[in-house]
């Protein structure tokens, strides 16, 4: 019998890779970039799994190809806003993500930027190498504290929970906004549930952290950031798209808000010479708020084992269709 066969879109965990290998036979694209979409329209026709990525772009025309081939598209990551999930619904094939495995990393790495923005973590080190820091004067790179501050957290998941643990020892009075109300977080974390606009006017530290869908899409634009006040900050880790970056670069450049600290952008990468690559009150990461080496690992094993028990007819440890 020929082995069912696999194509990886990227040669990043080799544990997954060898994992799949031992049962099935593996193509991996060999560069960095997301293979072209003639490559996965041809892929999707003759392999049994794609294993993706949060770049690829897994539209209807490339599930259209697979449809009598492919059994399930394993993506490594928790997001899915770049597979069309009903195209895939409506032709039988099975879509799988990584949840859960993520969050304390997303979370440590949500504080990593609140620090960074608040306390000129990175323009102090950008001063430092620039050869700048010439005189021992702190005065230019006074900051805001974090403790005991006012949190926002917009949408009350996984992550956005770690985050709210984390806040406890920064002795943070913590508000969210979630389209279902979580009454045992907010009794655990005496949380404070309330809608967006008054999250966004209140609070020192506004942190996203929904999912990207029609709904999310610039739920942070023009409007919203007029809500927030000059001293507080924009913290963004979940995905680009749900911040209008226009809206955000006037917002920094005429004081309106204190900072941000972005983890992603749209497009991704940002182009170097965006606007908001230049303001000096923002810190932009390149989408590596999952990226602790361990949890790169696990997120590609797990996605490797939605191959394995989908194609063996053993339960899916994390189908989303
Ligand atoms: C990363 O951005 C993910 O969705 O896993």
């Amino acid at each position: 019998m020929t082995k069912p066969k696999i194509f990886v879109t990227r040669a990043r965990v080799p544990e997954a890779i060898e994992l799949l290998k031992s049962q099935f036979t593996v193509e991996v694209w060999p560069e960095t970039t997301p293979p072209p979409k003639h490559i996965l329209l041809e892929k999707a026709s003759i392999c049994d799994a794609i294993m993706s990525e949060a770049d690829d772009q897994i539209d209807e025309d490339v599930l259209e190809s697979g449809k009598s081939t492919l059994k399930v598209i394993s993506t490594r990551a928790v997001g899915f806003n770049n597979i069309d999930v009903g195209a895939a619904t409506s032709r039988g094939i099975i879509i799988t993500n990584t949840p859960g495995i993520l969050a304390e990393s997303c979370a440590d790495m949500t504080f990593a930027l609140i620090l960074s923005i608040a306390r000129k973590v990175a323009f102090g080190d950008r001063e430092v190498r620039a050869g700048r820091w010439t005189v021992f004067d702190q005065t230019p790179y006074l900051g805001t504290d974090v403790y005991g501050k006012k949190l926002g957290i917009v949408g009350l998941g996984d992550i956005g929970e770690k985050v709210v643990k984390r806040s406890i020892g920064f002795e943070m009075e913590v508000f969210y906004h979630s389209r279902t109300a979580k009454p045992e977080a907010e009794e655990k974390y005496r949380l404070h549930r309330v809608d967006l606009d008054n999250l966004l006017s209140i609070c020192d530290y506004v942190s996203i952290h929904v999912p990207l869908n029609v709904d999310t899409e610039n739920m942070i634009g023009d409007r919203e950031l007029r809500l927030m006040q000059k001293t507080s900050f924009l913290i963004n880790t979940s995905r680009g798209p749900t911040v209008d970056l226009d809206a955000l670069t006037s917002a920094l450049n005429e004081g309106r808000i204190a900072g941000a600290a972005i983890d992603v952008t749209h497009p991704e990468p940002i182009p170097f010479n965006h606007p908001l690559v230049n303001s000096e009150n923002i810190v932009i990461t390149p989408h590596i708020a999952s990226a602790s080496k361990a949890t790169f690992t696990a997120m590609g094993v797990a996605a490797a084992k939605n191959i394995i028990a989908t194609l063996n007819h053993d339960p899916i440890p994390s189908p989303v269709n």
